[in-house]
């Protein structure tokens, strides 16, 4: 595992968009795994300024996501269909029918983990995955006393998730309480990933990570199993370490 250290949340997001951007420009064909949630905002207006000053172009790019919430519909404005589409894909040639975001909306969510899992695989599977962590250590929604082998998932969200991501919402209330999310062992089949950890509210999560044993009581962990990670993580991050 490689660890970057970097001063703030800006230069993190510059840091890694030229590393996407770098393998944009250099594979011909790629699949970019994407999160959603405040972290990887600034790596995604990095990827929209470049292309608009430089061209990179995502015509050939594919993109999976990593998660949606459950009940939400495509339009509404707090699913991550529409996140993605307001903080990326409007803003790049990336073709719509090569993004990929699992249906949160489906008639039959246990087919739709199914489909979405198979989808993966017949992308090739995750060139780049993006990850951010939470503060419980969960990746993507696998939230702790997921088993590491788990695919694509229907899950039941912590409560401090919920917490967490009542910022976006009007009240906890109207925070789904189900998602479903690539699942721990479809996570570490993507070839390389990028962890960020940015801000002193991740501290506690980045210090267990690093230092904590690996178990599924903390998702992340899991990702010491994998043979190229790179956490890139901000001085507040990095606090404790
Ligand atoms: C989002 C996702 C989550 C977030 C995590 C951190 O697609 O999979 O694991 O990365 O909850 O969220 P932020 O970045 O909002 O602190």
């Amino acid at each position: 595992m490689k660890l970057i250290c970097i001063e703030n949340y800006a230069e993190m997001s510059v840091v890694t968009g030229k590393i996407i951007v770098d393998k944009i420009r250099t594979t011909q064909s790629l699949t970019l795994g994407f999160a959603t949630g405040s972290t990887p905002k600034g790596v995604y207006n990095y990827l929209i300024e470049d292309h608009r000053a430089n061209g990179t172009s995502y015509q050939q790019v594919k993109s999976v996501n990593l998660d949606e919430y459950i009940g939400l519909k495509a339009q509404d404005p707090n699913s991550y269909h529409y996140f993605m589409r307001q903080n990326l894909f409007d803003h790049l040639d990336i073709k719509q029918n090569h993004t990929h975001i699992p249906n949160g909306a489906a008639g039959d969510l246990e087919q739709e983990c199914l489909r979405y899992e198979q989808l993966i695989k017949a992308l090739g599977g995750v060139d780049l995955q993006l990850l951010g962590i939470g503060q419980n250590g969960h990746i993507g929604f696998n939230e702790p006393g997921t088993p590491f082998s788990s695919r694509t998932q229907i899950v039941t969200l912590a409560r401090n998730t919920r917490e967490a991501n009542s910022r976006f919402f009007n009240s906890l209330e109207d925070v789904p309480t189900h998602a479903i999310t690539m699942g721990i062992a479809s996570i570490l089949e993507s070839k390389e990933i990028l962890l960020l950890v940015s801000g002193e509210k991740k501290a506690e999560a980045l210090l267990k990570f690093m230092n904590g044993e690996i178990s599924e009581e903390f998702p992340a962990s899991a990702l010491k199993h994998h043979q190229n990670v790179t956490v890139i993580a901000d001085r507040d991050a990095l606090k404790y370490i």
